[in-house]
């Protein structure tokens, strides 16, 4: 059993009750995690808080560089065996596993030699003064993160927290803890000081709700649901505690007809299939241009029909959901679709040498969807593709932003003035043009508007988001 790592120990749980760790391949349980409660979380909000006030918080920027630096070199050593663990416990297929691996590394690398470039202005105030602005860390700082990219979403949160020079505790979803707890024996090992972080296992509205309530926490960072996002504010908004919230989307991939075809369909594949299609950035729903609409059809299902589903160790095109409420949740989703009569397109294959017991969904192409649709409208979060015409600019447009969600949206076509104009036009926190990033972009700041959030991570912006402004008025006449 898998205890709590505080203050660079192994730490068994106060409760001594576990949690199964699944393997999403087989349905097979291999291990097994502590389940935290209220005690566990105020030992590891201590530990950081020590470490903060104490070796931690001493260090200097460039010391804070270098050992972030220290920890990505490590897993850069360690690589293989993280994305095995990763595969493994959330059922992802190796080369994903393996890119989310490299990616955590990437994170790391570019928050250390980010941490020691954050720095403040001079303001040009009254004769007489000097003032400065100062970016201060916020001291301890919470981290929920989901089951979908562990490694990945702790890199650009953690990470970048890191790098300003918090004192981290980490809530990894129930589903997926192990990878991240081998990476904080890594970051004992290369050097973190004591309580630098934590990583504090359990369920959500257990230790999840205990860390967002301490008072000892002084910034929230949380990826997850709309729902659970709305429940880590309010509980936040008792002790005043900021929160920066990610939480996914239903974004659009826009295509008109004058489209490169042979680039945009491989990357329109493989922003849904990838990961299962449980990538709060998975590009759900496909608009394109009337004209053009039966043609994209077409070869889009070819690729779905052709697509592989199996355990994280073939390595195919697209592995299982991360557990059973989870298919639960994407079968329903496919029962509504039939129940309506709407077309479903393609269906690719799970493979027979795929588990009974594992949780198989295989990519799914539904056409002709309403705008109002609950399909067209809510995150699936599983392989399943919403596709539907448009007739113009103002209506693909109108369509992009009909959803609660802003995240990301894609546009692809060759008419430069067009790609502008609907990049300006469209409410989301990324546009790609002629590209998609489903996951992607270490130095890209992304976060969303509306129901998927506010606060920026990755690149350099998240620094911001993890420090707090203070302002320096010196009178010296
Ligand atoms: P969730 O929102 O319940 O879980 C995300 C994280 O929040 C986990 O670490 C969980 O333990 C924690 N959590 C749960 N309740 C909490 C509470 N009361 N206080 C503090 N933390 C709490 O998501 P769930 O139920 O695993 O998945 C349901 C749906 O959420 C998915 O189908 C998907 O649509 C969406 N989701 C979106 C993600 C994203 O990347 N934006 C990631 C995970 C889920
Ligand atoms: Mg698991």
């Amino acid at each position: 059993m898998k205890q709590h790592f505080i203050a660079n120990r192994w730490v068994a749980g106060a409760s001594g009750e576990a949690i199964p760790v699944i393997d999403p391949s087989t349905g097979e349980t291999f291990d097994a995690l502590a389940r935290g409660n209220n005690a566990d979380i105020d030992a590891a909000v201590q530990a950081a808080r020590t470490a903060y006030e104490g070796d931690w918080g001493r260090l200097t920027a460039a010391e804070r560089g270098r050992l972030l630096y220290k920890l990505g070199q490590k897993m850069q050593d360690k690589a293989e065996e993280l994305a095995q663990i990763e595969a493994r416990d959330c059922g992802k297929p190796l080369k994903q596993a393996r890119a989310d691996a490299a990616a955590v590394v990437r994170y790391f690398e570019f928050y250390a030699g980010a941490a020691d470039k954050l720095h403040g202005d001079t303001i040009p105030y009254q004769n007489g003064y000097t003032v400065l602005s100062v970016r201060e860390p916020h001291g301890v700082t919470g981290h929920i993160i989901p089951w979908n990219y562990p490694l990945q979403i702790f890199g650009r949160s953690v990470g970048g927290a890191l790098a300003a020079g918090n004192a981290c505790v980490v809530k990894p979803a129930e589903d997926a803890c192990l990878s991240l707890l081998r990476v904080a024996e890594l970051a004992a090992e290369v050097g973190f000081p004591p309580g630098a972080l934590n990583i504090v296992t359990g369920y959500g509205h257990e230790v999840g709700d205990a860390l967002v309530k301490h008072r000892g926490i002084d910034h929230v960072s949380f990826t997850g649901s709309p729902a659970i996002g709305k429940v880590v504010v309010r509980a936040a908004a008792e002790n005043h505690t900021p929160v920066t919230l990610e939480l996914g989307g239903k974004s659009p991939q826009i295509v008109f007809a004058d489209a490169d075809f042979d680039a945009m369909l491989p990357v329109v594949v493989n922003a849904i299939v990838q990961n299962a299609g449980q990538t709060c950035s998975a590009g759900s729903r496909l608009l394109v241009e009337r004209s053009a609409y039966e043609k994209v059809i077409d070869r889009l299902s070819t690729a779905f029909s052709q697509l592989r589903v199996g355990p994280s160790q073939m390595d195919l095109d697209c592995g299982p959901l991360i557990r059973h409420t989870q298919l639960q949740r994407v079968s329903a989703f496919l029962d509504e679709v039939r129940r309506d009569g709407l077309g479903i397109a393609a269906q690719s294959q799970i493979v027979p040498e795929a588990p009974k017991g594992g949780f198989y969904q295989a990519p799914t192409l539904v056409r002709d969807v309403p705008a109002r649709h609950r399909l067209a409208q809510e995150e699936v979060f599983g392989p399943v593709i919403a596709a539907m015409p448009f007739d113009d600019e103002a209506d693909a447009v109108r369509l992009a932003n009909g959803t609660d969600y802003g995240l990301v949206a894609s546009v692809w076509t060759r008419d430069g003035g067009r790609q502008m104009r609907i990049a300006k036009k469209v409410r989301s926190g990324q546009v790609f043009i002629n590209n998609y990033g489903a996951g992607g972009g270490i130095e890209l700041p992304f976060g969303g508007v509306k129901a998927s959030g506010y606060g920026r991570e990755k690149g350099f912006e998240a620094l911001y988001g993890f420090t707090v402004l203070k302002t320096i008025s010196i009178k010296h006449d």
